[in-house]
């Protein structure tokens, strides 16, 4: 088992990048030799300040190891240290196909109404497609959102080994069955966003227990009293059992007993110091880390180890497709 995964240094993560994605690449590095790249060019497919990029970069890298990543057992890196993702990021794009990357659906939200879309944001599933390719990965954990683009990527694997010969794994996408799609605070229709204009709508991972409890304080609910888990009637109060839930190890039925009857004011201040103490101690370690010389060291050491994979792999796919390999 190899895994392969990803988050864009676009803004700092919030609860539900952790809850969806973050905390199970901590689990899973137990298990299988794992990857995990903080995936830079990725970022700039929309227009990123230079300093902000800068900053989250290094948010990003260390909120990784803040959340348990240990760079003894996984392999911690930036996209753009390992030229092997661009360049096999290129190949990807001559193999995708125009009207497949149009019917993404990201690329549609993202581009909707929008002015002076980069060519990057529509390419970007093929960037995406090889980076996890370029490690033969075989499972990929990402959260719902994310699904597509790995179906197409499983496509152009299969399509790549159907035309040149069989290169590459195909992978698995792994998808948690609780906390895959938190939604938004303030809209439970919306997916929890980093990119959203409200920050009331989402918990950062940085964010102060002062305004967890306010944004927790302010979330909507509905105008029952009844704390019960039905995502079709009770959209927002099933995201905040869902929240509850992945940061405690109660299950959403035992929670469900435990406040029944007794109205959400509670429910909601217990919620609130539950997603404080989980968020607590990764801050700390956050703080220790963001500026240390200590972090650039695993990030340098991250490279090397994924270059070995990566461009092995390039080269083999270089050769598969008939490039004259320089000697
Ligand atoms: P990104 O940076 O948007 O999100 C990182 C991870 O967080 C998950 N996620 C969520 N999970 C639950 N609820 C939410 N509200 C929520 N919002 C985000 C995402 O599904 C994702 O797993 N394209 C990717 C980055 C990427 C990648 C890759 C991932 C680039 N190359 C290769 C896996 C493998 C993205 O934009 O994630």
């Amino acid at each position: 088992m190899r895994v392969f995964s990803g988050m864009q240094p676009s803004g700092t993560p919030t609860l539900g990048n952790y809850l969806g994605a973050l905390r199970h690449f901590v689990d899973i590095q137990d298990e299988a030799e794992s990857f995990y790249c903080v995936v830079d060019l990725h970022a700039v497919t929309v227009p990123q300040e230079p300093a902000a990029l800068h900053r989250q970069t290094r948010q990003l890298s260390a909120l990784y190891l803040a959340a348990g990543i240990d760079p003894r057992r996984s392999v911690l890196f930036l996209q753009s240290h390992v030229p092997a993702h661009s360049q096999l990021g290129w190949l990807m794009e001559c193999l995708v196909h125009y009207g497949e990357l149009g019917r993404m659906t990201q690329f549609k939200e993202k581009s909707e109404g929008k002015e002076g879309v980069s060519a990057g944001l529509f390419t970007y599933p093929a960037l995406m497609a090889a980076d996890i390719l370029l490690y033969q990965a075989t499972h990929v954990p990402v959260g719902e959102d994310q699904k597509q683009h790995l179906e197409l990527t499983r496509d152009l694997a299969e399509r790549f080994n159907k035309r040149y010969g069989d290169t590459f794994v195909i992978p698995e996408p792994m998808i948690p069955k609780v906390g895959s799609r938190i939604m938004s605070l303030d809209d439970p229709t919306k997916k929890m966003s980093k990119s959203s204009a409200n920050p009331g709508s989402y918990i950062s991972l940085l964010d102060s227990p002062d305004d967890i409890r306010k944004k927790i304080r302010r979330a909507v609910t509905d105008s029952e009293a009844e704390v019960r888990f039905d995502p079709q009637r009770k959209p927002a109060v099933s995201n905040l059992l869902t929240i509850y839930s992945s940061c405690t190890d109660k299950t959403i039925p035992e929670l469900e007993k435990q406040y029944s009857g007794v109205g959400y004011g509670p429910f909601k201040q217990d919620l609130a110091e539950a997603v404080v103490a989980r968020l607590e101690p990764l801050q700390e370690r956050y703080r220790e880390l963001v500026d240390s010389e200590e972090l650039d060291r695993i990030l340098a050491e991250g490279a090397a180890k994924a270059k070995a994979v990566a461009e092995p792999n390039l080269h083999l796919v270089f050769e598969r497709m008939g490039f004259l390999l320089p000697r």
